[in-house]
């Protein structure tokens, strides 16, 4: 195993379980990542550059060899936009490593992050893979493991069903992409304990990230449900002929998504003055009647032609390296250079 303690996160207070068998913050020394695709790549630079030695679990060497070059040209851009240093981030790629044992993830991490594809049974594998490694390692004691799952839409309770230890499970849900985009919705599951939710959250900020603190397990938790609601808007309008996509877009770019960095819906509310409207302010917000059986096929349509809007299928990832350099350009405009590492530089937070 690489990496050293010294290196990594120093201590703070909070703590999981029972007092025999507690973790606590400082016992958070190595993390895992399960799952190196869009996601897990990204969430693995959090930890490596926070200082964590950071193992990458998937199902082939090759996809691993992919998860390495995302993780070097994430940290190389970076590195071109002064978001870290050159030593910085060397340091970081050279904290991660990749496995496709699982039992070396089991034994290698304190806090495991489950990013593998969205497929029920596959991560019910690797939740009950480790559950049963821990076992036998004998980890279900103190220190013990945290697993926490970064689904979209399933509930935790579905797939942590082979997992002994409820308590030491959560959800931490990233935005793509997630070495970049700061919020991170933090939610418990059905068990998971007060002290690993405060570790969880407190381990997204010592990564540079904010957490969102989400009261309960939700499936589409709240970000993916309100933008659901702009999505499903977005193509009803463009389905019923009201604007074209491209214009639908640049509305929406120009307008909310302009003022959005600033303030969100309650903000809105709050400067558009709204909340000094005599009448019924919810008027122009009551349901819509359904859309007619021809919008719907419209919809439905261009839906199964699994077609991008406005790139080539072929270069989304080149179209993808373009916004990923204007989405960090704007995290440093918006809220600096982020602040990695133990809680010693900065107050633990
Ligand atoms: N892509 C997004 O925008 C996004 C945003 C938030 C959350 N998520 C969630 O994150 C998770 C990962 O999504 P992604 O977009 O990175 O998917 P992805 O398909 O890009 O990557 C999934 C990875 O999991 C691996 N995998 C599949 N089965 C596995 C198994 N049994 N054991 C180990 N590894 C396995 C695959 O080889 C692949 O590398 C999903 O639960 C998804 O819902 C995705």
């Amino acid at each position: 195993m690489k990496g050293s303690r010294a290196a990594t996160p120093g201590a703070a207070s909070g703590t999981v379980g029972s007092e025999e068998h507690s973790v606590q913050i400082e016992d958070i020394r190595r993390v895992g990542v399960a799952g190196g695709g869009t996601m897990g790549f990204g969430i693995a630079v959090n930890f490596a550059l926070a200082g964590y030695p950071t193992v990458v679990y998937d199902l082939t060497y090759e996809v691993l060899e992919r998860t390495l070059a995302n993780v070097r040209a994430a940290l190389e851009l970076f590195v071109e936009e002064g978001l870290v240093t050159r030593q910085q981030a060397d340091e970081a790629g050279a904290r991660i490593t990749t496995t496709t044992d699982l039992e070396r993830l089991a034994a290698h991490s304190d806090f495991i992050t489950e990013a593998t594809v969205e497929r029920l049974a596959d991560k019910q594998e690797v939740f009950g893979g480790l559950g049963r490694l821990f076992g036998a390692l004998g980890r279900l004691c103190a220190p013990g493991c945290i697993v926490v799952s970064n689904t979209s839409r399933l509930q935790l309770s579905d797939i942590a069903v082979h997992f002994e230890h409820k308590d030491r499970t959560g959800l931490t849900h990233y935005f793509v992409p997630p070495h970049i985009v700061p919020g991170v919705e933090v939610a418990k599951g059905p068990g998971t304990s007060d002290q690993t939710y405060e570790i969880m959250c407190r381990l997204m900020r010592r990564t540079a990230r904010i957490p969102i603190p989400i009261r309960r397990e939700l499936p589409g938790y709240l970000i993916n449900r309100l933008t659901a609601a702009l999505s499903r808007e977005a193509l009803r309008l463009w389905a019923e002929g009201v604007a074209t996509a491209e214009d639908i877009e640049l509305g929406v770019k120009s307008t909310i998504g302009f003022r959005m960095p600033f303030h969100g819906p309650f903000g809105h509310y709050d400067f558009s003055g709204t909340w000094r409207w005599p009448d019924d302010p919810a008027a122009d917000r009551r349901p819509l009647p359904e859309p007619s059986e021809e919008v719907r096929a419209k919809i439905q349509a261009r839906m199964a032609e699994h077609r991008p809007w406005f790139h080539d299928p072929d270069r989304i990832a080149e179209a993808a390296a373009v916004r990923d350099r204007e989405f960090v350009r704007r995290r440093k405009a918006l809220y600096g250079i982020p602040r990695y590492g133990p809680p010693a530089a900065r107050n633990d937070p």
